[in-house]
């Protein structure tokens, strides 16, 4: 089998913690297999800002591009808060460049891990959703944008070519699971929700299968948190997703445990945790892993159809859990190492 490349953005505060565990376990979990990578480093985000003055430099989009896959961690946090080109900015262009409109967000309890979740057992049973968020259009990226003193303006639009693909790529994905899609939007006052909502009506005629409703934003922020088993595949706008998905993250105990997965239609996918750079918690050596290694799981059985070593991760992490050898984001006294050192021990057996 030949090489895969692997591009690594160590991002800011955080990031580089979590990325250097991750390597630590993709690295033992390859060691005895036939899957081959090499990994390339790229300036990104606040890093790349100290350096080359520019958060997302030319060299970083042109090595993404011929990569077979790319991992980041996360960037930004209040370094460059007033920086004329944020960090931000860098990981908006990034996911443009690379044409990522999907970006898919698990949640699954385990049941016997949902102790570690502040919501109730009973309510959480066996909660499992993704959500699909589109993730290069909406009010993240229309124009026109403006802001004086007096004044500031967003804008948020869609097409209805935008809102078809990201609905197939939510569609076939329920298709493998319940057969159930959830739209969620604001259609009771905005007209791209309205637009989504006549976009549907007529896409989900092509899944006879597929069970569809609608909810609106507001009212599913309080089912995900209260009847969470009542969703199967939520997809839904940039910001909705945005925000829904770091709500989600509570079912599971910490916004430090969910990865992600951005593509487009052709070229390398990309997989991040959907958390930020953390600075709060940034040089102390707590942050918790599990978003950053199940990012590389996710990496290693969708962009490289290694199943078995995907799983090989999965069971080594949901151990160290078990074992309670955890940061304290999930209650626990574990450093990152001390969690990445006990995954890559559980690999072993
Ligand atoms: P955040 O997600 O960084 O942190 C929110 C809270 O969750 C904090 O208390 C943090 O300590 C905790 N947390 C997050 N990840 C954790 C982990 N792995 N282990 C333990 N605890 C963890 O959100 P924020 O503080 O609002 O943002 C910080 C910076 O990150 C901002 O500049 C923001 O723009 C940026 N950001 C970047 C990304 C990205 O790179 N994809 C995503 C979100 C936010
Ligand atoms: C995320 C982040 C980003 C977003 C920010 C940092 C631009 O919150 O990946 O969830 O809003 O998409
Ligand atoms: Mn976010």
């Amino acid at each position: 089998m030949s090489k895969k490349v692997i591009a690594i953005l160590r991002g800011d505060y955080i990031g580089p913690e979590i990325m250097e565990a991750g390597l630590k376990v993709l690295d033992a979990a390859s060691k005895d297999s036939s899957f081959q990578y090499e990994t390339i480093d790229y300036p990104f985000g606040g890093a790349a800002i100290d350096q080359y003055s520019e958060p997302l430099p030319q060299q970083t989009i042109a090595g993404c591009k011929k990569a077979d896959a790319i991992l980041l961690s996360a960037i930004g946090g209040p370094k460059w808060d007033t920086a004329k080109k944020r960090p931000e900015k860098g990981l908006l262009e990034i996911r443009n460049a690379l044409g990522l409109f999907s970006n898919i967000r698990p949640t699954k309890v385990d049941p016997n891990l949902s102790h570690f979740s502040p919501v109730k057992q009973e309510i959480l049973n066996e909660t499992d959703f993704v959500i699909v968020r589109e993730l290069t259009s909406g009010i993240y990226f229309g124009t026109p944008r403006e802001q004086n003193e007096e004044k500031a303006l967003d804008t948020t639009t869609y097409t209805a070519q935008e809102v078809k693909r990201i609905l197939k790529i939510g569609f076939e994905m329920s298709m493998h699971r319940r057969k159930h899609v959830t739209i969620v939007d604001k259609a009771n006052v905005l007209a791209t929700s309205k637009l989504w909502r006549q976009v549907t009506e007529e896409f989900k005629k092509s899944y006879p299968e597929v069970t569809v409703d609608y909810n609106y934003v507001d009212a599913a922020a309080m089912k995900i948190i209260t009847q969470p088993t009542a969703f199967d595949v939520i997809i839904t706008a940039n910001l909705f997703g945005d925000i829904l998905s770091d709500e989600a993250s509570v079912l599971t105990g910490s916004l430090g445990t969910i990865p992600s997965m951005s593509a487009g239609t052709d070229g390398p996918n990309l997989y991040e945790p959907i958390h930020g750079s953390a600075p709060d918690i940034a040089g102390k050596g707590i942050a918790d892993p599990i978003s950053m290694i199940q990012s590389i799981e996710m990496m290693l059985r969708e962009s490289f159809n290694e199943t078995l070593l995907a799983d090989k991760i999965a069971a080594a992490v949901q151990k160290t859990i078990e074992d309670k050898i955890i940061t304290p984001d999930l209650g626990g006294t574990a450093t990152t190492q001390e969690v990445t050192a006990n995954i890559v021990k559980n690999l072993k057996g």
